[in-house]
């Protein structure tokens, strides 16, 4: 079967590589057989083995009636989702990497695969090379899945892993990252929970059946996290991570956020160090499944990408039954309102104030904490109800991390 991809940059160029590379196996295993044929990118790659069948003009694919699936690893919104339409339209499978446009369109690109009879797939867009779609829509069928969480974003997790283990300051650890190749110039997406909270959006959508769209998500990042609060984390046998999260809760409603929190050193997210991604999902059979590897990176995220394109292969004439429906009014939970314990961080607060505020409360120490300085656990609580004793007993709070659960 013919490929397309639109997009000749880190996954795309990944996917040209193992369609290459391992077209044999995959016909041995799988009995498709593919062949890229063409590559949209403006840019000009003289040099590519790929120079013949590259093209600026997306006509060229749009047209060729022998292109049966075109591959979308651009990124963003525009052109992408209108690039993605016109090939659904066009009675093309499209498999997507791109978490930004699943998690904005998906529910529109997934109806119009529907009324066009083709598939569209996005297993790499949450988790890189992470199986993570499939398994929850078809192994995990049985399951009703309530909650789902997981260390989603490499770049920030590299960068928490850096302070915890090698006691690298914020800044330093995301220089690294940097020169590593692993967080992008403007790492704003990356430390600031953005990217993370897009594909939380995507599992949330998957597990609980309503599009949960990005904007009114709560998102946090890590870029306030200090070396003291790494140091009071592990007297707590705890470790900070960026947790992205989507629990079904009371009524008809979900909580779906991404914030640090701090995670024991016994739950199975606390060992997922470097640029390693892992998703938990909690099923009400199964009960906990960890699902672990590599979160980004060329050739990981393009294996995800060529799974997907496989079986639009080997279903090429039915479509098959994934995707979920449209968003509901008033879904999304506040988590101001959602029970949870606090980590707090303060200065020049009394023992007696917060033991008023917040009743009985575990104090956390440090190495050369200094004598102004106080760290404590709250007892379970409404967030809102906690933030608000905060502010009643005038504590003058240098960090605030909810404490997980998972
Ligand atoms: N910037 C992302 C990360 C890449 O660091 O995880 C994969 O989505």
């Amino acid at each position: 079967m013919n490929v397309a991809i639109l997009g000749f940059g880190v996954v795309g160029s990944g996917v040209a590589e193992v369609i290459k590379n391992n077209c044999k196996s995959i016909e041995e295993n799988s009995n498709v057989s593919l062949k890229v044929t063409r590559i949209l990118d403006i840019r000009d790659f003289p040099e590519s083995e790929y120079k013949d069948i590259l093209t600026k003009s997306f006509d060229d694919i749009l047209t060729d009636d022998s292109i049966d699936i075109v591959v979308e690893t651009m990124g963003g919104v525009s052109p992408a989702f209108s690039f993605v339409s016109e090939c659904l339209k066009k009675g093309k499978h499209v498999v997507s990497s791109n978490k930004e446009l699943v998690a904005t369109k998906g529910y529109e690109l997934l109806a119009l695969a529907r009324e066009n009879n083709v598939n569209f797939l996005f297993e790499a867009s949450v988790g890189g090379g992470i199986p993570i779609i499939r398994p929850i829509s078809r192994c995990l069928a049985g399951n009703k899945i309530n909650e789902v969480a997981g260390i989603l974003n490499g770049t920030s997790n590299f960068i928490l892993t850096k302070m915890i283990v090698d006691g690298m300051s914020f800044d330093e650890a995301l220089k690294l990252a940097q020169d590593k190749g692993y967080a992008e110039k403007d790492p704003t997406a990356d430390v600031e929970g953005l990217d993370a909270m897009r594909k939380i959006c995507i599992l949330a959508s998957l597990c609980f059946g309503s599009h949960v769209y990005p904007d009114g998500v709560y998102s946090e990042g890590i870029s306030k996290i200090t070396l003291e609060d790494v140091a009071y984390a592990a007297s707590y046998d705890s470790v900070i991570k960026l947790i992205a999260r989507a629990k079904k809760i009371g009524g008809d409603k979900a909580l779906v956020m991404v914030s640090p929190c701090l995670v024991k050193n016994s739950s199975m997210l606390s060992g997922v160090n470097g640029v390693f991604n892992a998703c938990l999902v909690r099923g009400d059979m199964v009960g906990d499944v960890l699902m672990y590897g590599q979160g980004a990176g060329s050739l990981a995220t393009a294996s995800a990408v060529v799974g997907d394109v496989i079986d639009c292969a080997a279903n090429d004439k039915e479509r098959k039954f994934f995707g979920w429906g449209d968003k509901k009014e008033g879904y999304l939970a506040d988590y101001l309102d959602c029970e949870t314990i606090l980590y707090v961080r303060a200065e020049s607060a009394d023992k007696a104030a917060i033991e008023k505020a917040f009743g009985s409360v575990e104090y956390l120490t440090r190495e050369n904490q200094p004598a102004n300085e106080i760290a404590f656990i709250t007892a379970a609580a409404k967030e809102k109800d906690l933030r608000c004793a905060l502010e009643k007993a005038g504590i003058n709070a240098l960090s605030v991390i909810k404490v997980s659960d998972y």
